[in-house]
């Protein structure tokens, strides 16, 4: 059977991520946060008060960070050189700061890069904004997934609370409008549909309906490269 690259993208907080998970387990294809890699940079530039209009500076922080992965108890964790930062990269304080600093070009080139070599092989599903546009344009299945903003602010006000992180409504919603904005209106790989993406709209559909959507596309793809 064919490994196929699957790309995952849409607006903040629609579920990419647990789509995405949830279809690699099922796969067993390996998953990977795209997004997590810009929270890891925003995390550094903030650490080491790196400002992202410095382009030199920005350059040299790029050479310094050295981001990885590690499944632990069945969970993906992120490490940034070295350091599980998974649980701080997810605060609001990252979310605030994030899509500015993904609108830096360097930052976009050299995560881009890091991204194109952890799919090299196939059998990845990962998810972000410019992953059927730009990381991998040849992939073989490209959702593009949608949902409701008053149900993407409720679902990530409750995942903020499962977490114990503080945070409010109206500010979650505020964030989500702001990230949305300007992560479809920067002028380096904009967040927008690939042509050939399968739009999914999962404001109405539950976990397991949404998987059983993508799985069968992803068979149906897997497939056709092996025939
Ligand atoms: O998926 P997320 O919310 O964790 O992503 C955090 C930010 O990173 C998001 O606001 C936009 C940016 N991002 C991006 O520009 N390109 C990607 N491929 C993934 C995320």
């Amino acid at each position: 059977m064919s490994n196929i690259t699957i790309a995952i993208d849409g607006h903040s907080s629609c579920g990419k991520s647990t789509l995405a998970k949830d279809l690699a387990r099922a796969l067993d294809y390996v998953y990977v946060d795209s997004g997590a890699m810009y929270r890891a940079v925003t995390l550094f530039f903030l650490e080491n008060e790196v400002d992202p209009i410095d382009a030199p500076a920005v350059d040299k922080a790029l050479d310094a960070i050295d981001i990885r992965f590690e499944k632990m108890d069945g969970q993906n964790h992120t490490f940034l050189n070295g350091e599980n930062v998974e649980e701080e990269i997810r605060k609001m304080y990252i979310s605030d700061y994030v899509s500015p600093v993904a609108a830096i070009p360097n930052v976009r080139r050299a995560l881009v890069q890091q991204q194109r070599d952890l799919g090299k092989d196939g059998g990845i599903v990962m998810d972000g904004r410019d992953i059927g546009t730009v990381v991998f344009p040849d992939a073989e299945l490209k959702i593009f997934l949608t949902a409701d903003l008053d149900i993407r602010t409720r679902r990530r006000f409750e995942e903020l609370m499962q977490k114990n992180i503080p945070s409010d409504l109206a500010l979650v919603k505020q964030n989500l409008l702001e990230r949305d904005h300007i992560d479809s209106t920067r002028s380096d790989s904009p967040l927008k549909k690939a042509e050939d993406a399968v739009v999914i709209d999962n404001s109405r559909l539950n976990r397991e309906d949404q998987l059983k959507k993508v799985y069968l596309l992803a068979k149906e793809r897997i497939l056709k490269t092996t025939a």
